[in-house]
């Protein structure tokens, strides 16, 4: 079989193109310090959170002087707990998580947002200072109710913040 010299010339180069392709993303995937996205997200059985410790019940929790971890959970179409309330002048780890499908968390007039994947354990760190009433917004698109999906975080003043009891709702 006779191959004409340029046709040579193109398939080595097609099979230059493979390798640096292969080359590229194996580099992308593993060179030290390059983490693919999610990488350090933590995994989570999004069809068993009923049977997780932080997400069966979706709370606010006290963990220092004034550190709080607020576990959530993003479904169609709503936030749990609604409304997250939480003292000024604190810490607050979030972690949030989705059972159904890819949400996102935003909260209104801040830079806090992340988006919540199933599966994963999405995790953001807020200082808020300025008591107040915060819109939570679903910037994903996730389904028919997607526009409707809101939530509310409540910063206390301080002094005036009480942390729910475990089970008086
Ligand atoms: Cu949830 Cu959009």
């Amino acid at each position: 079989m006779h191959i004409h010299d340029y046709e040579k010339i193109w398939l080595v180069l097609a099979m230059l193109l493979i390798v640096a392709i292969i080359t590229t993303i194996t580099y992308g995937a593993t060179a030290a310090g390059i983490g693919m996205i999610g990488d350090e997200e933590e995994t989570i059985d999004s069809n068993a959170l009923g049977e997780d410790e932080r997400f069966a019940e979706p709370r606010v929790e006290q963990v220092g002087e004034n550190e709080y971890e607020a576990y959530v959970i993003a479904q169609q179409f709503i936030f749990e707990p609604d409304p997250i309330e939480v003292p000024a002048n604190s810490r607050v780890t979030f972690y949030i998580t989705s059972p159904d499908v890819l949400h996102g968390f935003h909260v209104e007039g801040t830079n806090a947002n992340t988006m919540v994947i199933p599966g994963e354990v999405s995790k953001l760190t807020v200082e808020p200072n300025e008591p107040g009433e915060y819109g939570i917004v679903c910037n994903e698109y996730c389904g028919s109710g997607h526009h409707t999906m809101e939530g509310l975080l409540i910063v206390h003043p301080e002094d005036e913040f009480e942390l729910d009891g475990d089970s008086d709702e």
